[in-house]
């Protein structure tokens, strides 16, 4: 069975929307949600949260497949993400998500809007030749 039908990647879509409406994002004002896809069929959300000391900002992809690890969860399929206007992952996230799962899906969709008006790419293209901890 093909873990990423189109059924899956709506539901990520809806799951990364909902979550974007719970981003804590006083200072930017930049809202962002994101959901990963389990190996075990389950969809982790996550949200940004901000701080008054900035730097302190996590990303909505880390928060989501941080909340996957606490939950036991392996195996990442694919991450949605949502914005207004829609946003590629920063070089941190994508580390991030290239440590799971080079191959990870990764949908960027806006606020609404159907398949067809989301881009999809994979892990590994977002950042080539990263770095690996292989002392
Ligand atoms: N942000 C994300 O959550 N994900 C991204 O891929 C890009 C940026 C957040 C961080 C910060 O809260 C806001 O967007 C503006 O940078």
């Amino acid at each position: 069975m093909n873990p990423l039908d189109d059924t899956r990647r709506l539901e990520l879509l809806r799951a990364a929307r909902l979550a974007r409406a719970h981003a804590y994002a006083p200072y930017s004002r930049f809202r962002v949600g994101a959901a990963v896809l389990c190996g075990d069929g389950r969809i982790v959300p996550g949200c940004n949260v901000e701080n008054s000391s900035f730097g302190l900002t996590v990303c909505a992809e880390r928060v989501a497949i941080g909340a996957a690890i606490a939950q036991g969860a392996t195996g990442f399929h694919a991450i949605a993400i949502a914005a207004s206007p829609p946003a590629m992952p920063c070089g941190a996230c994508r580390q991030t998500l290239v440590e799971f799962n080079p191959d990870m899906v990764v949908l960027i969709a806006g606020p609404d809007g159907d398949l067809d008006e989301t881009r999809e790419m994979r892990a590994a293209d977002l950042l080539p030749d990263s770095f690996r901890f292989e002392p």
